[in-house]
């Protein structure tokens, strides 16, 4: 369970190594027991995102990740430290239904204080902190607090499908003291991929 503090403030929530245990690349690893401090205020308000720095068994601390449902885009600006964000969009079958294991196209951007980064809606979304400090961000997505857990779980975002595979396609990975990526096995394929310079490691 992630912590909920509804009852002091629906703003506010935080994402917890227990909860985060179901997407790392080491799933018994132990980090802290706070990855990321959210506070929600929605699309006019903005929401706030602060990161720890470090790793866990040699993975960055990382947003859990997840998709948007709809027709929903997002920007995130990036207001201090530095991360990795990586974007996936999954193949559809015939139905249009997303196929969890097969990855149409696949990207890992590089991301610092000053920069923004448009996400378009069908790319499921998370981002490492491969700094040494906090790693901290706003975003625009949507957030109705007359949702159950609008604040830890806004009812726009699927995080079942990431679940499902333990992550995404790439874990981004501590190697030499550089952030480096490292394949998720569970992924059958991945059709397109753009990695910025990042090494793949074995
Ligand atoms: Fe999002």
């Amino acid at each position: 369970m992630d912590i909920n503090f509804a009852n002091v403030s629906k703003n506010y929530a935080a994402r917890t190594n227990e909860k985060m245990q179901e997407v790392l690349m080491d799933p018994a690893g132990v980090g802290p027991a706070v990855y990321y401090y959210m506070i929600r205020g929605g699309s006019n308000q903005k929401n706030i995102t602060v990161w720890e720095p470090g790793t866990i068994s040699s993975e960055y601390i990382k947003t859990y990740g997840h998709y948007h449902i709809g027709n929903l885009d997002e920007t995130y600006w990036f207001l201090y430290g530095e991360g990795v964000a990586l974007l996936q969009k999954l193949a559809v079958d015939g139905n249009g239904m997303m196929i969890p294991d097969v990855v149409e196209e696949f990207k890992a951007v590089l991301v610092k204080a000053g920069e923004n980064l448009f996400i378009p809606a069908s790319y499921g979304h998370l981002v490492a902190n491969v700094g040494k400090t906090y790693f901290v961000t706003a975003d625009d997505s949507p957030v109705d607090f007359e949702d159950h857990d609008p604040a830890s779980l806004p009812g726009h975002a699927d995080y079942e499908l990431v679940k499902q595979m333990h992550g995404f396609a790439y874990y981004v990975v501590e190697h030499d003291g550089r952030p480096a990526l490292k394949k998720n096995p569970r992924y059958k394929a991945i059709h397109q991929q753009e990695l910025s310079g990042l090494p793949v490691i074995e």
